[in-house]
């Protein structure tokens, strides 16, 4: 087999968040559990969520939550299979299991969200080596399509493994004062990343640095992926940073979706672009979200340039999507929201129909 004929075969190619959407995974809240409680656990957290982590790390979260996102993550598969997507999903798993480092021993949180877990860059699909205990092993709940994306042809890489030790977390950590630029929770001790600090658009992918992914993480991703693509390194305005996608969202080609407040500067290279900041959340305050603010209402998913998934109760976000010329797909979410994300990060795109560009 020549290696052309190897790559017009694989499964995974995926450039960028927008072209059509042939491939998906989409991740379960089954056996979801609150992580042992740890500093950098409640970095990226708010001093309410601190306290319901602390409160009830190693439990389950409540079961009637977990069944109502269960309930809307099968509706989503529903939806995105009824517009022609292969849907594939991780096995249930039991997160209240125990494993360990060589200094240190902690349970799961969730395969909730593939996107925090796998990068999918061209035809290369990579595990995250994230930065919590909790989340060591949350690629592997994937393992099986993993294999199988392998088996068929496509690339699949692992950075070295994160050892975890004590000296990767800054000791007696505190957040910045406000005003002080960002203090990361975690050091440079060795590379780690969640793949959701990254969003791709063709040949250009951007990164910021945040409590689980630091400057060699990203600098690991830039030399693995090569000449190839530019890997831009953003400093956002997010006093908790975990995860881009829900700051800085591209849905196509010259239109990008921002916080309104996390990016006060809009990096020259979008110059070209149009650019319009997201609508106000309609979450109600006594909404429960475990992990993140209000704004994971930009955190949508594009089935393709001209098709978003939004949350089914998110008046504002529907508007805005037509107002912008995009068809808003309106599937309920809130419950899955809870638990730290929305339709972006639910997912992970195996495959999507397109070509390798430059967007800018
Ligand atoms: N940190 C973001 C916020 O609180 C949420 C990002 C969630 N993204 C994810 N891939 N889990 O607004």
């Amino acid at each position: 087999m020549t290696e052309s004929e190897t790559r017009a075969e694989s499964p995974v190619r995926a450039y960028n968040e927008w072209d059509p959407l042939e491939e998906v995974i989409v991740g379960s809240v089954d056996g979801a559990h609150f992580p042992p409680w740890h500093v950098a656990v409640g970095a990226p957290l708010s001093p309410e969520q601190r306290k319901v982590f602390r409160e009830n790390a190693g439990r389950p979260f409540p079961a009637d939550q977990v069944a109502a996102a269960r309930d809307e993550l099968d509706q989503l598969v529903e939806i995105l299979a009824g517009e022609g997507v292969k849907v594939r999903r991780p096995e249930a798993r039991d997160h209240s299991r125990s494993y360990a480092g060589r200094d240190w021993s902690s349970t799961g949180l969730y395969d909730a969200m593939p996107r925090d877990s796998l990068l999918v860059v061209g035809e290369d699909i990579i595990e995250a080596p994230m930065s919590w205990r909790s989340r060591h092993h949350a690629a592997s709940a994937f393992r099986p399509l993993l294999k199988e994306y392998f088996r068929q042809g496509a690339r699949w890489s692992s950075p070295p493994m994160p050892e975890l030790s004590d000296e990767l977390y800054v000791d007696g950590w505190t957040d910045q004062p406000d005003g002080e630029p960002f203090r990361s929770v975690i050091t440079e001790f060795e590379p780690t990343f969640d793949a959701a600090d990254f969003i791709r658009c063709g040949r250009d992918i951007f990164a910021q640095r945040s409590h689980v992914t630091n400057a060699l993480g990203i600098e690991w991703l830039r030399r693995h992926l090569g000449d190839t693509y530019r890997v831009h390194e953003l400093v956002l305005a997010d006093d908790h940073p975990m995860h881009i996608d829900a700051s800085l969202m591209p849905l196509a080609p010259g239109k990008l979706l921002i916080h309104p407040d996390r990016v006060p500067e809009v990096p020259r290279i979008f110059k070209d672009w149009e650019v319009r900041t997201a609508p106000l959340p309609v979450i109600p305050d006594g909404h429960p979200l475990y992990m993140t603010s209000k704004w994971i209402n930009m955190n949508v998913l594009m089935i393709d340039e001209h098709r978003m998934v939004v949350e089914a109760q998110d008046e504002p976000m529907r508007r805005f999507a037509e107002e912008w010329e995009i068809e808003a797909i309106p599937c309920p979410f809130r419950n899955f929201n809870s638990f730290g994300g929305s339709f972006h990060c639910a997912t992970v795109d195996v495959r999507r129909r397109g070509a390798l560009l430059s967007y800018f």
